[in-house]
């Protein structure tokens, strides 16, 4: 079934009124392939690349998006081999995220309890190569199934292939819009190797009362924390970080602690300094500001939100003017970490 002229205001967390111009979901490799074949009626025009929906929950949609739009609901999760110290989960690019967190949790498989309660699906791990609290998706990738818009035929991509980088992908750069992603398979540690060195992991536990450390303490730390930081966009639209912390040199960095002593940075291995996006946003005065229904979370300035009606591109222009205002205060370039659909 094809639906046409399809809202998907329940489709991202953003909550944007955009249409769909064409909309369908697919469950397996075979269902994708038959809506590949889809020729958009009267014209022999045929919608040769979709756009592939997940949970929606890192786009911005600007527009009314033209063509079929397919959302990925492959689902499955199996253990399919282990050695000595690992076992290899193979998720279906449709399901929950945090469902395959809580799953590996009940099953003891660590790696991925830094990672609990992100929003989104197995599929769009990936590409952004989804991080938090001092743990990316590189750390635990093992490899994924992706099936080639166009030429129509499934693709095997090992870790390397997919050139991960800080909230970066091939996926999101030179194979953009050319592969869905089907299926991903983990690599999970029998024995944990607890990461809780990172922002408030240890304060919390110790709230908690937690004398010994499991994958289960660790995860509801986690949860915790996200939970009194992050708006819930059940509550209000918001598509997590809207920007990515960016990354300088030491050198821009001196100047800038003596002109703002408070300046948040974080030293890096490369010898450069990622800064705090929220704080700069923050000191530009930006925090709590709304226009409309746009606005820019009042507890977290990295977070841009929408109270209800706010148009896509409304929200679009209010990132032009925090990145320009950024810009001229710090001569810093903030870059964009959600996919913006033009
Ligand atoms: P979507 O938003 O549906 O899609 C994102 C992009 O991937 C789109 O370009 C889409 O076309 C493409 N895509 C999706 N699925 C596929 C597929 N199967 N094959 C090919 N392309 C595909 N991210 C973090 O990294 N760390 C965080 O801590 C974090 N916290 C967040 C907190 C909140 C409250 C919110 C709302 C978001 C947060 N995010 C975070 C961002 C988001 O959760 C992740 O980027 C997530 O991986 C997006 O998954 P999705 O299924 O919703 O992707
Ligand atoms: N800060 C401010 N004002 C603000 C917000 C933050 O001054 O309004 C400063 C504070 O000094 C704070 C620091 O920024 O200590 C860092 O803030 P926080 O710990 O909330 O983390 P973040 O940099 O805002 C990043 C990721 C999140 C991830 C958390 C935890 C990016 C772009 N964002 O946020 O990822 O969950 O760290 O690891 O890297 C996402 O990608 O969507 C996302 C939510």
């Amino acid at each position: 079934m094809i639906a046409e002229n399809f809202s998907l205001k329940q489709y991202n967390t953003f909550g944007i009124d955009a249409m769909a111009q064409y909309f369908s979901t697919f469950n397996s490799i075979e269902r994708l392939e038959e809506l590949l074949e889809f020729k958009k009626p009267v014209t022999s025009y045929a919608v040769d690349t979709p756009f592939i929906l997940g949970g929606g929950s890192n786009i911005l949609l600007t527009k009314n998006i033209e063509g079929l739009v397919l959302k990925n609901e492959i689902k499955g999760i199996e253990k399919i081999s282990e050695d000595s110290d690992a076992v290899y989960v193979k998720a279906g690019a449709g399901e929950n995220w945090h469902q395959l967190v809580m799953y590996c949790i009940h099953n003891n498989l660590a790696g991925i309890e830094n990672l609990s309660l992100i929003p989104g699906n197995v599929g769009a791990s990936p590409m952004q190569n989804i991080g938090a609290y001092g743990v990316e998706l590189k750390d635990v990738f093992h490899e994924l199934e992706a099936f080639h818009l166009t030429e129509k035929k499934a693709v095997q991509f090992g870790l390397s292939d997919c050139e991960f980088g800080y909230r970066e992908s091939v996926f999101k750069r030179k194979l953009k819009n050319q592969f869905v992603i089907t299926s991903v398979t983990y690599r999970l540690n029998k024995t944990p190797h607890f990461n809780t060195s990172y922002g408030a992991i240890e304060q919390e536990l110790h709230a908690m009362g937690i004398q010994t450390l499991s994958i289960q303490a660790v995860s509801q730390a986690v949860i915790n924390i996200r939970r009194s930081k992050l708006p819930d966009p059940a509550v209000i639209g918001n598509a997590g970080s809207f920007f990515k912390n960016p990354e300088i040199n030491q050198q821009h960095f001196d100047l800038l602690k003596k002109a703002f002593p408070n300046v948040v940075g974080y030293a890096l291995k490369n010898g450069n300094v990622k800064l705090a996006a929220g704080w700069l946003i923050e000191q530009c005065g930006w925090k709590g500001y709304r226009r409309g229904d746009a606005g820019c979370h009042e507890k977290q300035a990295l977070v841009l939100v929408n109270y209800g009606e706010a148009k896509g591109n409304e929200i679009l222009r209010l990132s032009d003017e925090i990145i320009a205002s950024v810009h001229k205060k710090f001569e810093v370039e903030l870059e964009r970490e959600v996919n913006v659909i033009e």
